[in-house]
């Protein structure tokens, strides 16, 4: 059983949280998203399927404010993201928690100053220093820690832990900020179907038992289908559709992996 702790953003009203206004993302020549339009209403369960180089990172990136779009705009709780000063996006991105596929752990730390680091967008610079030779904030670690099932490893080097541990230390961070979103980008890429289903179930709690909502990226439509209740399946940086997830059809997904 998951711990309800408060939150504001998550119990706001129906007013969506995320809206793509005609985005677009260009690197260079490369153009990775186009014309993206979309809406994400708070405690929704989103996957966002689709293959490799279909711009998935590239949407969730733009969702948490690290990448702005080329065109188009990226609204956030109300709030055109490129209107705001740079530390009233950073007040929004404190109640937005991404696992990036690449993790982001510092391997020579233990498990509790890589769990730690998701109060950095609240710490001072002294606080965060102190913390790495004295943790603070032992007991919410040990929370989030016991959440994701491996509380025994608080103390234990990243670089010791198994794919799968390494995976539920950076959802403990996540859980330790506390924000009202969660996006995940391919967390299960590199899990064997076992620990992959654990991770899923686990995301999907925070979703149905503390309203996180969820945004996650996924190669394996099964499981979006599964989980999740929304699949926007993208194709070469375009939406090729957005329904709820008992409406989607295996020959729809065939177009999505179809060469275009
Ligand atoms: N930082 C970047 N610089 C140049 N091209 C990029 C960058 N990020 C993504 N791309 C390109 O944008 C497209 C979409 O990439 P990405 O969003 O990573 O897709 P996905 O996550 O679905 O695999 C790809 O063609 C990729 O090569
Ligand atoms: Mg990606």
């Amino acid at each position: 059983m998951i711990e309800k702790t408060n939150n504001i953003a998550a119990n706001q009203s129906r007013n969506p949280i995320f809206e793509l206004k005609n985005v677009t993302k260009k690197f260079g020549s490369v153009l990775s998203l186009k014309n993206i339009n979309l809406t994400v209403y708070p405690g929704e369960r989103v996957a966002l399927v689709g293959s490799s180089g279909a711009g998935k990172s590239t949407l969730i990136n733009l969702l948490n404010g690290t990448m702005n779009p080329t065109t188009g705009e990226v609204w956030v709780w109300g709030q055109n993201l490129a209107s705001l000063k740079s530390a009233s996006v950073r007040q929004i991105q404190r109640q937005i928690g991404t696992i990036y596929q690449q993790l982001h752990l510092v391997d020579n730390l233990q498990v509790i100053h890589n769990v730690n680091a998701g109060h950095l967008g609240r710490w001072s610079l002294w606080q965060a220093a102190f913390s790495l030779m004295f943790p603070l904030e032992v007991n919410t670690a040990t929370r989030a820690l016991s959440q994701v099932g491996i509380v025994e490893k608080l103390y234990q080097r990243c670089d010791r832990l198994s794919g799968g541990q390494q995976q539920r230390v950076a959802i403990a961070r996540v859980l330790v900020q506390d924000p009202a979103v969660i996006l995940a980008d391919e967390p299960i890429a590199s899990l064997d179907p076992e620990r992959s289903r654990e991770i899923i179930e686990l995301l999907c709690q925070l979703n149905a038992e503390l309203n996180k909502t969820l945004v996650t990226s996924l190669h394996e439509w099964e499981v979006a289908r599964k989980y999740y209740q929304r699949i926007i399946g993208l194709q070469d940086g375009r939406v090729l559709f957005d329904y709820p997830a008992k409406l989607v059809t295996s020959e729809m997904v065939d177009g999505l992996y179809k060469a275009n």
